[in-house]
């Protein structure tokens, strides 16, 4: 087998599953588990209905440049939300099989091997951009996302011998797990670092519509481009999905845009790969990326469960206020994130994921998830609101 394997790390929730064993919650109180990022809001009907009514297209191949009504459904979408000029269906956007699958791939596809390989990802972080690159023989660095930093790359830290040998930057704005921001001047910044360095900046934007203030949301890659009149996207490409957006994490649907480029090389790449979208799914996309009602809905009810959850656990615990996604990013009381969330669940039996579970230590030794756990708002108002409850007493009991 291939030897980078062994590279890989145990996965966080490999990791939170050991530090659980052994350990007997509270037989009465109904387990909350606010660890995997997994939407439990309704799936979004429509799309359901537009999969059902296509299923007899099972019976066809699809091509891995999907159809080209889901390509301009994407194109029209991108361009409305992030207000580009335009975006070429042909040749800037390509469907995929969900974010995951395309951070991936695109790994595979971009690494130039015969090279220094570094890869520039946050830390902590969503752990396919550290997977991807081990695999495709690159090494991550990593870019500290710290209290200081407001949660976002410390990329000030990088020194020029460093970004010399970067292939890829990867960030993710809405971050997963602090829900930071990067501001529209953030993004232009790293452009300015791209070109002159010569990288790929891969934005990982899947929380992109999960925002609390109706009047602000978040920026984008390409709209930074787009603000400088970069409208050819050199060097960015973008990932988006309809898992957070539409609550439909099981259709495994999303695309990349940008870099006509590298969408060129990544679709070649893809057509070898095998992962082309099946047709019904396809139609399912298509509904879903021509409706905001339905988003704007899902927003109303994230900042419900928000609102409550922070109204009981702002009294107990120190965390930055919540932007957007639908993570909660407190620091724990005594500092020692895997030991709280271990006698939280032995106490409360309420799961939370400890925050150095998603980071590594950095040169300096200091892992910056360390000392925070990561909250999934994503179950119904009232049982999120029972999770903060208990929390709120296992904290001010343990005072
Ligand atoms: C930061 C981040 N990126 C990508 C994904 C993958 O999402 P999907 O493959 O469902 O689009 C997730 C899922 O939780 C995530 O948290």
């Amino acid at each position: 087998m291939n030897p980078d394997l062994d590279a890989l790390k145990p996965y966080p929730f490999e990791r939170l599953a050991a530090l659980k064993a052994g350990v007997t919650p509270p037989e009465g109180l109904a387990p909350i588990p606010l660890t995997i990022g997994e939407p439990r809001h309704a799936p979004y009907a429509e799309a359901l209905k537009a999969l059902g009514a296509h299923l007899a297209e099972m019976g066809r191949y699809p091509a891995t440049a999907g159809l080209p009504a889901l390509r301009q459904a994407i194109a029209d979408w991108t361009s409305w939300r992030f207000g580009l000029e335009g975006l070429d269906p042909e040749s800037q956007v390509l469907p995929v099989n969900g974010t995951r699958e395309a951070i991936f791939a695109f790994v595979q596809a971009a690494l130039d091997r015969n090279r220094p390989a570094k890869v520039a990802i946050p830390n902590p972080f969503y752990q396919i951009y550290e997977g991807a690159t081990l695999l495709a023989g690159g090494t991550p660095h990593y870019l500290a996302c710290h209290a200081d930093t407001g949660f976002l790359p410390d990329v000030g830290s990088v020194p020029a011998e460093v970004w010399r040998d970067v292939q890829i930057l990867f960030v993710c704005s809405p971050g997963n797990p602090s829900g930071a921001v990067m501001p529209l001047t953030d993004f232009q910044a790293l452009l300015a670092l791209a070109d002159e360095h010569d990288f790929v900046i891969a934005s990982d934007e899947c929380y992109s519509e999960l925002y609390l203030d109706e009047d602000a949301p978040p920026a984008g890659l390409l709209e930074a481009c787009a603000a400088l009149g970069r409208h050819d996207y050199r060097r960015c490409l973008v990932f988006h999905s309809l898992s957070k957006r539409s609550n439909l994490p099981g259709l495994r649907s999303g695309f990349v845009a940008g870099d006509a480029e590298l969408i060129g090389s990544f679709k070649r790449y893809r057509t070898y790969h095998g992962c082309a979208m099946s047709l019904p799914l396809q139609h399912a996309s298509i509904a879903a990326w021509t409706d905001e009602a339905h988003v704007r809905d899902n927003r109303d009810a994230y900042r419900a469960t928000f609102a409550a959850v922070t109204e009981v656990l702002a009294p107990v615990l120190d965390f930055p206020d919540p932007e957007a996604s639908f993570y909660l990013w407190p620091a724990v009381p005594g500092g020692d994130d895997a030991a709280f969330a271990r006698r939280l669940f032995a106490e409360t039996h309420v799961s939370v994921l400890p925050g150095s579970f998603m980071g590594r230590p950095g040169t300096n030794g200091v892992n910056p998830g360390a000392g925070r756990v990561r909250l999934a708002l994503v179950a119904e108002t009232a049982i999120a609101q029972e999770a903060a409850e208990r929390i709120r007493r296992f904290i001010e009991r343990s005072a």
